[in-house]
């Protein structure tokens, strides 16, 4: 998730703007770069690296002019390098802008662009939007306009501060599902993606919402409508947060942050996949054998995948952890087996010698990652990017969830490619996954009672998590989740395998959470539910099911959803119970105890 700081008032642009970078730092970045203007003159310095470093390297320090934007770029489209950092300008240099999100139809503006005969300089899709609004300025009759009617034409989510150089007074700024806040000072006026970039400065705040854009003088702002071009009235908020509190916009954790942002986080892994997904599915669709190598929570997201490729693509695949395969399976592979290499980072040491293993006797590898341009991008074959943005919390939150989609998403055109399922059935799938955000958002209303939940468990020393079929994979998760932070003994299992032995340590109050969506085995789970209620378990069931509050001593009401996507709605509950659950035992639920974000040694 990128970081943007705008500025026009009285003070070196340069000064407030790198402080703000700085105070940006924590979202995550890999490149950085400012530009600046006095009068009409503007200048851009970026590059890769950090910002103390370019600093000095590049001089942020000296540059001249009292407005500016400064970027601190998360790479989505475009490896991280000088070129692909922000800002980026249309063929005169005199549109530059900052962009945080993505534009989903890019390539195709991008053709249409070049048809015109403007020239590119990056990769980004950000690029896109400056050579578009200078195309729009051809027939408008002011910035505004042709900024207006460039937005209409975009797809996709994006936050936006623009210079123009012709209009030495202002900023333009625009938001649309990716966060903006100006903060509102005396005689100056800052655009930020977080409050703690401008907070040093002002505590007042506006805060934009989607589908609107703002004209700042040092003076004034005007909020406006992107469709209609209404002025909109909007409130100052004066805000009583700390730097800390701002960081994490008010949450008290990034985890918690992390867990609320994933309605969003999902958008953006459906819209940045769109356009590969195809080209990806066509490409591994004739492979019989498919191997999944992942870790930790990556490696849930794979056992998921596997039902998914096996109910749409009628595909078996094997899933096997990272740290397994490259000691076991190795010399069983070769350019007939197709790898599917999940790594929320990239650079999980384990996961990265399984890729190289697999590819060292010819297998095809496609990586499904977060960190763009991470080591394991540049050693697969074919990457598909889940955009969950950074995540700071150690605990796998959002990136678990975007993972989930873009593996939904891949066995959903690998069985349009194969005709494997019915089309219908296949366009309500897609219907559905385009309303999992908003059934995200509904699971999250849990939160609350939850937390009560979690006072009434937080004493207790074991936890079983059941589920079956595709619920499997997020009674696992469920599990990891309360051990890693709550550092509460869990155990994620099969329903079906409960009275193969674990039922044994079942006894009054032990709290067992059951996930049982509408499906192939709702029935077979009450029969597994039933037999754990006998042993005197505590049943926590989630269920879009009311009938399923019968035999449950807490019911958490999950929305209507296809099984197929259950595991990316289902976890959220448990994710915020793991959430709770570690809070209450006085833990640091963004720093678990022996834990690192990313484990790159064996
Ligand atoms: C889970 O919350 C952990 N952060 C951990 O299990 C993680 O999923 C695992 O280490 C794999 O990491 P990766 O996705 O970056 O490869």
């Amino acid at each position: 998730m990128c970081g943007i700081i705008g500025y026009i008032g009285d003070r070196k642009a340069c000064d407030v703007i790198v402080k703000g970078l700085k105070r940006l730092e924590y979202r995550g970045y890999d490149s950085a770069g400012i530009v600046t203007g006095d009068g009409e003159k503007l200048e851009i310095r970026k590059g890769a690296g950090r910002i103390d470093e370019l600093t000095k390297k590049l001089g942020f320090l000296e540059m001249k002019g009292n407005r500016g934007v400064g970027h601190t770029r998360w790479a989505t489209h475009g490896v991280p390098n000088d070129i692909n950092a922000h800002p980026q300008t249309d063929c005169t240099g005199r549109i530059v802008l900052a962009h945080n999100g993505i534009i989903e139809n890019f390539s195709e503006l991008k053709e249409e662009l070049i048809g015109k005969g403007h020239t590119f300089k990056s990769d980004t899709d950000t690029e896109v939007i400056a050579h578009l609004i200078e195309e729009e300025l051809k027939s408008s009759e002011n910035f505004e306009e042709a900024l207006r009617k460039a937005l209409r034409r975009l797809k996709g989510s994006f936050a936006l501060v623009i210079i123009y150089a012709d209009e030495p007074d202002r900023l333009y700024v625009v938001r649309k599902e990716s966060p903006l806040v100006l903060g509102i000072g005396n005689g100056e006026t800052f655009a930020a993606s977080d409050v703690p970039a401008f907070l040093e400065y002002t505590n007042r705040v506006v805060f934009l919402d989607d589908g609107e854009y703002a004209i700042l003088t040092k003076d004034s702002y005007v909020v406006k409508r992107l469709d209609t071009g209404e002025v909109v009235e909007k409130p100052v908020h004066e805000i009583s947060w700390t730097l800390d509190m701002a960081k994490k916009a008010g949450y008290p954790h990034f985890m918690l942050k992390e867990i609320y942002e994933q309605p969003r986080a999902i958008k953006d892994a459906i819209h940045g996949n769109r356009e590969a997904i195809r080209s990806v599915a066509e490409e591994i669709a004739s492979y019989d054998r498919v191997i999944f190598v992942a870790m930790g929570t990556s490696y849930h997201a794979a056992l998921a995948g596997k039902y998914l490729l096996q109910r749409l693509a009628r595909k078996i695949p094997i899933v096997e952890e990272a740290s397994e395969f490259r000691y076991e399976f190795g010399d069983l592979v070769d350019d007939r087996t197709l790898i599917i290499a999940i790594t929320q980072s990239g650079e999980t040491a384990d996961t990265l010698a399984a890729i190289k293993l697999a590819k060292s006797r010819g297998a095809k590898v496609l990586a499904i990652v977060n960190v763009v341009g991470s080591m394991a991008t540049r050693i697969a074959d074919l990457t598909l990017y889940t955009h969950a943005g950074p995540e700071i919390g150690v605990a796998a939150t959002k990136t678990y969830t975007t993972q989930l989609t873009v593996l939904t998403m891949l066995a959903i055109e690998l069985a349009k490619v194969l005709k494997t399922a019915d089309e219908g059935y296949l366009e309500k799938l897609e219907g559905q996954l385009a309303k999992v955000p908003e059934m995200v958002e509904l699971a999250l209303k849990h939160d609350e009672p939850l937390r009560e939940l979690a006072e009434s468990l937080k004493d207790r020393r074991d936890f079983f998590y059941i589920g079956r079929g595709i619920g499997v994979p997020t009674a696992l998760e469920g599990a990891l989740k309360l051990k890693e932070i709550s550092y509460i003994h869990a155990e994620g299992l099969s329903a079906g395998e409960l009275k193969h032995g674990p039922l044994a340590l079942l006894e009054d109050g032990v709290p067992v959470v059951a996930i049982n969506p509408t499906g192939k085995v709702f029935d077979k789970m009450i029969s597994n539910i039933e037999e754990a209620r006998a042993r005197g378990a505590r049943m926590i069931s989630l269920s879009d099911r009311e009938d399923m509050a019968k035999v449950s001593d807490v019911f958490i009401e999950m929305p209507e959803v296809d099984e197929l996507l259950s595991p990316i709605v289902y976890v959220v509950p448990l994710q915020l119970l793991a959430y709770h659950l570690a809070v209450m035992r006085g833990n640091d639920p963004d720093k678990p105890r022996n834990l690192a974000k990313s484990v790159t040694v064996e």
